[in-house]
């Protein structure tokens, strides 16, 4: 229960910030977020690469049996086509899907996967030993207008850009938090994205571990499942990272606001000799080796009505995890659902061969 004060006390100081720049009535935010399994780590892409086996790099999958390389909106129903859910909310069948991060050994050029941890912020009741991600939906609400709109069946959207290689003007929504060695356990307080987290990889050992945060845009054209880049059918709330509820006419429909925290256990690579001279060690299993390209792929798939429910009880009869008018599933049965690799190749934390081709 700590932790979710902790998150809430964050989530709240952010939004007071967001406050200080409108005009207006009363904020607040409130959020579902539930831990995820691990369900799949390979190089498959159904949202930028799909029908592509291997596709251009190393992803860390989350949710739905039903993932697959080839998602067609107009075939695939993961709500009826999974048999098992890697997540905690059993109605949940959405994938979320982000990359992997190596460590590069300046001593031999070799690469080596970077683990994956539990988040320990919801650690106790929630436990991501197989790796995984925790994932939220948020939803800001200004005055009495709680309106939020859930996705249609079919929408997709992928956050940031894997391109970049340089830190952008405007709110940071993907961020990279460095932990010191007494907050591996806690996963770090404050808001996500603060002045403190990184859009970079951090540029110092971070031997509690690195805290990735995407956070995902809140506005949506109403209009189209997905888009050519994957990202214009939705857009932020103008000069904001986390929403309000200003959505911009070319995207007035509010979505909830879908955000991941994905650990990464650094406390192996954190040798102060590796970070000399301006470098640091990591890099992204899509070739990036200063993190600015960091992303976030997801793909609906809850059962019909389950996330409106709980967008609609949030406030009142849903927080976090607690959340009645949805179905949890036991630790056991969410780490029990995994799938093997189409694209078969040793994702272990041993020496990944394909990284060195990429770069
Ligand atoms: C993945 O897609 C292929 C081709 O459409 C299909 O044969 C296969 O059964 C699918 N796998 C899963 C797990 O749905
Ligand atoms: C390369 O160096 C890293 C440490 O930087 C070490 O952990 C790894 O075992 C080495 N690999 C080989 C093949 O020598
Ligand atoms: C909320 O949505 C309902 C149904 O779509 C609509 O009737 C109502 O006017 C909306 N309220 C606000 C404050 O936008
Ligand atoms: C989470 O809790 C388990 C047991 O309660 C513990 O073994 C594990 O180390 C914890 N993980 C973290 C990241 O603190």
């Amino acid at each position: 229960m700590i932790w979710s004060g902790f998150a809430l006390t964050a989530l709240i100081a952010l939004f007071a910030q967001n406050a200080l720049t409108q005009t207006g009535s009363a904020k607040g935010s409130d959020f579902l977020r539930f831990a995820c399994s691990q369900l799949v780590i390979e190089r498959t892409d159904p949202l930028v690469n799909p029908g592509v086996i291997p596709s251009s790099h190393m992803h860390q999958v989350v949710g739905g049996s039903s993932f697959n390389a080839t998602m067609d909106p107009a075939v695939i129903d993961p709500s009826t086509t999974s048999s098992c859910t890697s997540c905690k909310m059993s109605e949940d069948f959405s994938n979320y899907w982000t990359a992997s991060i190596f460590f590069q050994s300046p001593e031999n050029g070799t690469f080596i996967r970077v683990p994956q941890m539990a988040n320990g912020r919801l650690n106790g009741s929630l436990m991501e030993q197989q790796g995984g991600l925790t994932v939220y939906y948020m939803h800001a609400f200004s005055g009495t207008n709680k309106n939020v709109t859930v996705f249609p069946r079919g929408f997709r959207m992928l956050a940031g850009d894997p391109t970049l290689r340089t830190k952008q003007s405007g709110p940071v929504t993907i961020c990279h938090r460095c932990l010191a060695k007494n907050e591996r356990t806690s996963g770090g307080s404050g808001a996500p994205c603060s002045s403190t987290d990184y859009a970079s990889f951090p540029p110092k050992p971070c031997p509690g571990g690195i805290r990735a945060t995407v956070i995902f845009p809140s506005c949506w054209d109403g209009k189209n499942l997905d888009s050519p880049d994957h990202r214009t059918h939705v857009t932020y709330q103008p000069g904001s990272a986390l929403a309000g509820d200003k959505c911009p006419s070319t995207h007035p429909v509010r979505i909830p606001q879908v955000m991941y925290e994905i650990m990464y256990d650094t406390s192996g690579f954190a040798d102060p000799k590796y970070y000399t001279n301006g470098k640091q060690p990591l890099v992204y299993s899509f070739g990036d080796p200063l993190g600015y390209g960091a992303h976030g792929d997801y793909l609906f798939g809850w059962k019909d009505g389950a996330l409106q429910r709980a967008m609609d009880a949030l406030g009142t009869n849903c927080f976090s995890e607690t959340c009645p008018v949805l179905k949890l599933q036991s630790w056991e049965n969410t780490v029990a659902c995994t799938k093997a690799q189409q694209a078969k190749e040793n994702t272990g934390t041993d020496t990944c061969m394909y990284a060195l081709s990429v770069l």
